[in-house]
Formats: C-alpha cells, structure tokens, sequence
C-alpha cells in the first residue's frame, strides 16, 4: 500500500513535469471544468477560495484570472514550491487531513481537486471544509468512480450515493453534479521513471455543495 510518505515524494520529485504532463499526455479537465462551473455558480466579482491539495496550482488558474485572493494547502514540498510561482496569497505545506491554518467561516469557495483518491478520512475532511466556509459558501470536489482497476492503482473509489454519506445533510446542500474523464494512470508515473506502469482510466462525479445557512 502507498504511504502518505511515498506519495508526497513521488509529487515532489515530478512537480517540475506535473502541469506539462497532465495538460498534454494526461488530457486532464477538472482544473478547468470545476472551476470555471464554480465562478458562474459564484456570481461575484471577488472571492476569497482555498484550493485543498492545491498541488502546482493549475485548478487556481481560473480563479486568479478572476482576481480572487486564493490560499492553496499539499502536503508535497515540490508542488508547493512550483505553486508560489503562481499568485496565492498563502501557501501551507500540510496535510489536508489536518486542522487548516486558517480562520473558520472565511472562504467562499473550497475546492479539493484530483485528491479524494488519496483521502483516509472524507468525513472528516467534509466537516473542515463546511468549517471553513462562510454561510452560503460553495464547495467543489471530484470523486473517482468505481472502477476494477482501484486496487491496483492504490486509490479510493465512490459512487455518489457512497460519497454522498460523507456529507452532512445538516451542513451542505448539493447543488448538482457533473461527470467527467479524470485522468489515466502511467503518464506521471513514467516521470519518475516506471515505463511499464499499466494505463487504467479513472473517470470523476463532480460534487458541487452549498454551506446551509443555519
Ligand atoms: C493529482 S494531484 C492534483 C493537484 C491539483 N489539485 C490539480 O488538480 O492539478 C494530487 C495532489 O494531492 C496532494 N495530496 C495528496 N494527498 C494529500 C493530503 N493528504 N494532504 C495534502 N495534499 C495531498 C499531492 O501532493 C498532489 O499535489
């Protein structure tokens, strides 16, 4: 099984090939699909969103296009040090699995892209995420589904419905869903040198959720 340690040196040592390899070999659209959806949904001129798993920062593009004040949290210190190439106003090197350094009901949008995979705790992420939120702030994740290849990629896999358990009923409303290809793996291995991995393909849900006002 993959360690936490494994996976956060394997993105570092590819962090400096990541955004070449997932636009071209990968063809990978959640860093434009979610949020872009999540700018229309937003309706605003300004946001302040924190991008969870922010890993280069290609999923903030859209949103410093926008001029949105963006703080973004990975555990890898490579991708980090690639996304403060980029204009976050904060970036933290942690896992997301733990308390975020940043104060409670201060975003209004939280995304966690291409992550819930790797995730050991998602109810838990949940009730961070909607802490974290403003009242009536959104929030956007994509879910791996089912797929026989999960035991043999290492990865977590959900249908909605299972997802879906995950989420506090009292603390978001779904607001809808949309499902996309996610990515196919042996593109970012062969960056670090496994030319033999196997090509699986991974296809996403796309959750979008509103913070209840209580
Ligand atoms: C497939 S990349 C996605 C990066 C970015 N969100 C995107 O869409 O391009 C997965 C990222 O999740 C990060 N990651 C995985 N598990 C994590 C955790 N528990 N805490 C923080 N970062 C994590 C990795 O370091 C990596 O940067």
């Amino acid at each position: 099984m993959t360690s936490d340690d494994d996976r956060r040196n394997f993105y570092s040592r590819i962090a400096a090939q990541y955004d070449h390899a997932v636009v071209e070999h990968v063809r990978y659209q959640a860093h434009v699909r979610v949020p872009e959806r999540l700018i229309e949904l937003h309706a605003k001129k300004n946001a302040r969103v924190l991008d969870l798993a922010c890993g280069t920062g290609l999923g903030s593009i859209s949103f410093f296009e926008s001029g949105f004040e963006v703080v973004g949290i990975d555990y890898s210190s490579g991708m980090i040090d690639v996304a403060r190439k980029r204009p976050y106003k904060e970036l933290f090197c942690q896992s997301i699995e733990d308390d975020f350094p940043v104060a409670d009901r201060s975003f209004d949008m939280v995304t966690a892209l291409g992550v819930t995979e790797f995730v050991k705790n998602p109810a838990a992420l949940m009730h961070r995420i909607w802490q974290k939120l403003c009242p009536g702030g959104l929030c956007a994740l994509t879910i791996p589904k089912p797929t026989d290849a999960a035991q043999e990629l290492d990865i977590k896999t959900y249908t909605l419905e299972e997802f879906l358990k995950f989420v506090d009923d009292q603390e978001f409303e779904v607001i809808e869903t949309e499902e996309f290809y996610g990515w196919e793996s042996g593109h970012l291995s062969v960056l670090d040198g496994r030319t033999g991995d196997p090509h699986h393909r991974v296809d996403y849900n796309a959750l979008f959720l509103r913070k209840k006002i209580i």
